[in-house]
């Protein structure tokens, strides 16, 4: 007869102190291993990655940036199963590569060409390196490993062959000369955040694309100044802007050639040339991690912005589902899609997942949120039924598709709320309540000057001048956590309630101004990003990509069990205006977190933004992405490994070369405890 167990209690563990060590740190009794790492092989016959820039092959490798990620359970016959806790599917987004002067320079032998033009063999190489991959993870005795020689295994990039689906689909506005009938795009690009919906598939969203694409200095003018240009405008493209990286420098051949949106045909509708390809960027994106012979589609019924993640209300049947979704850009907006089918329970272990997709996901209501200084708010409905979209003058919208398309600007057309960048959203499993974390805003500013800037409100109520006496420390550095609750109508509600669950700050800040959640040192975070609950244990897990704080500590991971809306009270922080004037902003904030109710639990290598968070259903293994460890490094100091600000993972003892590798790290805990009890 053993020792009676105790019963399990969350955030047990023995909080994380702030670290700048080039290190995973996790808790006394925790061990964190790599799992899975840039250009890790994904096929049998794929070799060992070399890590010194000569290999190739991407399409058969991990890509760069780990970001947003979720677990999909497999049986021990490899079919689908909810519940396997020992044998899954990860599916992975690859958001981006490290570049400092246009080439991934780490991926590059000597750093690659960072002039003009590009050589193709190097965009090539780039170009695979974004998108999403799957594998298959398994456990074996205590330990995780990834599957190199799965059949599961799986990548798409920026070139992959794609459906477009809902609304838009075949819209004038997505014609384009490698789809005439604008029902394809290529590519999914800049994957951050995801979601999992509960008919057992993946979501990817597509988040700072816009940077991809370069745009002519005359191109205003060669598309006679039209609506395409107010579009462009709005979503980040003037004319000359150049891209990131140059791939439309690449060669002749159009997978170049479609990097580049100027117009350069003489067609009236964009089917002799790529003027349109920016339109089949921004979507969230379903796939079936399950099967590869089933299309991957765009989801365009749930807008076109700079995705981040998409979180579904619980589902209840009878009842419609709710994607809650972040468009992260300064002063961008908090939306809502709400499904016209109604949920049925038989529908969460289909046997065609995609058409499930088809059913909930193509048709439907948009709507933007409106949050009020009394701490109500509102979903307004993007369609022409609405007269504030019908007869914008700004923009005039031919048709849903073209509202989704430019879903910005129908949401400036009814006046929606401007949030200091959302970031990944989700919703609490024990009451629906709906998290979401804005990361920071350079551009609030309590005397706002020229377009960008904007004034404090209620529910994005932080602006300072200068925090650290740098630049980067202006508007809102250090971000916040706002939540809502739903009013009548559950998933289809068109009011809500709000409060702020948490203000980021350092827990020296003063907490009448800066740190109005009181954060101890146990517990003191900035910029929050990824956040997930997970629907196990019910602990909100709070992943942070900062530059403001990083002086004192690297990016983390915390553990939270939060309260309800309204659990706080009412604060005015009484602004100093440059007029010597007071700008008094009333805001609402949680309830102070408890020691027990919020603490770190992990803190990254050197350079590094934490963020993807998965799960096994007994919640016993945890999946978790170090993003761009040693992104700081400069790209003159390649040849010196010395000189890298990270060698994660190799100095964890994984792979070969000292170049630092975003990576899929596990976390288990050494008792087979539950992650964060
Ligand atoms: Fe890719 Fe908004 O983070
Ligand atoms: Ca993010
Ligand atoms: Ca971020
Ligand atoms: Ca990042």
């Amino acid at each position: 007869v053993g020792p009676t167990p105790q019963p399990e209690r969350l955030l047990a563990f023995s909080a994380v102190s702030k670290s700048l060590a080039d290190t995973v740190v996790v808790p006394a009794g925790y061990t964190a291993s790599v799992l899975f790492a840039l250009g890790d092989p994904m096929t049998a016959s794929t070799p060992a990655f070399k890590n010194d820039g000569t290999d190739g092959d991407f399409e058969q490798r991990a890509g760069d940036h780990h970001d947003g990620m979720e677990f999909f359970g497999l049986s021990a016959a490899g079919t689908p199963s909810a519940s396997s806790a020992e044998r899954g599917l990860l599916a992975i987004n690859h958001e981006a590569t490290t570049d400092e002067q246009r080439s991934s320079f780490f991926l590059h032998p000597t750093g690659g060409t960072t002039t003009l033009p590009r050589p193709g063999a190097e965009v090539d190489k780039e170009v695979a390196l974004h998108g999403i991959g799957v594998i298959e993870v398994r456990k074996n005795g205590s330990a995780w490993q990834y599957l190199k020689e799965s059949s599961f295994n799986r990548r798409l990039t920026a070139l992959s062959d794609i459906e477009l689906s809902g609304p838009a689909r075949g819209n004038a506005l997505l014609v384009t000369k490698y789809s005439p009938t604008g029902l394809k795009t290529r590519g999914t690009l800049n994957n951050c955040g995801t979601g999992k919906t509960p008919w057992g598939t993946f979501l990817t969203g597509e988040e700072n694309w816009g940077g991809y694409f370069t745009r002519g200095s005359a191109d205003d003018a060669a598309r006679g100044n039209g609506k395409d240009v107010v579009s462009l405008k709005r979503y980040g493209r003037n004319q000359g802007a150049t891209s990131r990286h140059g791939w439309e420098t690449g060669g002749a051949d159009d997978k170049y050639a479609r990097w580049n949106i100027s117009k350069l045909g003489a067609s009236t509708d964009g089917s002799d040339d790529y003027r349109n390809e920016m339109n089949g960027m921004g979507y969230i994106v379903e796939i079936d991690p399950y099967d590869k012979a089933k299309a991957v589609k765009k989801r365009t019924a749930l807008g076109r912005f700079a995705h981040e993640s998409a979180a579904f209300s619980l589902p209840t049947a009878g009842q419609p589902l709710a994607v809650y979704m972040g468009d992260d850009s300064r002063n961008e907006y908090i939306y809502k899609f709400v499904s016209t089918a109604t949920w049925s329970a038989t529908d969460a272990t289909p046997a065609d997942r995609i058409a499930t997709g088809d059913k909930y996901l193509d048709s439907g209501k948009l709507y933007v949120a409106k949050l009020n200084a009394d701490g109500s708010g509102q979903w307004i409905e993007l369609s022409l039924s609405n007269p504030l979209v019908a007869g914008y003058g700004a923009y005039k919208f031919a048709d849903l598709g073209d509202i989704m398309v430019n879903a910005r600007l129908a949401a400036d057309a009814v006046g929606a709320t401007k949030m200091d960048r959302p970031e990944w959203c989700s919703v609490n499993p024990k009451n629906g309540e709906i998290y979401f974390s804005l990361t920071n805003n350079s551009n609030r500013s309590v005397d706002p000057s020229g377009s960008s800037q904007l004034a404090p409100d209620s529910a994005n109520p932080r602006a300072y001048t200068d925090m650290k006496g740098t630049s980067s420390q202006k508007g809102n550095p250090n971000g916040h956590i706002l939540r809502m609750k739903e009013g009548t109508g559950g998933s289809a509600a068109t009011s809500f309630t709000w409060d702020v669950y948490l203000f980021g700050a350092e827990s020296t800040a003063d907490s009448s101004k800066v740190n109005l959640s009181s954060l101890t040192a146990d517990q003191d975070f900035s910029s929050p990003d990824g956040l997930a609950f997970s629907p196990y244990t019910g602990i909100c897990w709070i992943q942070t990509d900062d530059g403001a704080y990083t002086d004192v500590t690297n990016c983390m991971m915390l553990a939270a069990v939060p309260g309800q809306v309204g659990d706080g009270g009412k604060v005015t922080l009484n602004h100093a205006t440059a007029a010597g004037g007071t700008l008094a902003v009333d805001t609402y904030v949680g309830k102070k977190a408890a020691p027990d109710t919020l603490k770190r639990f992990l803190v990254g290598p050197v350079g590094s933004e934490i963020t993807g968070i998965a799960e096994t259903p007994d919640g016993k293994a945890m999946f978790v992405n170090i993003q761009h460890p040693g992104e700081t490094t400069a790209q003159a100091n390649l040849a010196d490994p010395t000189k890298y600000t990270s060698q994660w993972p190799a100095n964890a003892g994984y792979g070969a070369g000292k170049r630092p590798r975003s990576a899929t790290i596990v976390i288990t805990k050494n008792d087979g405890g539950r992650i964060g009890s």
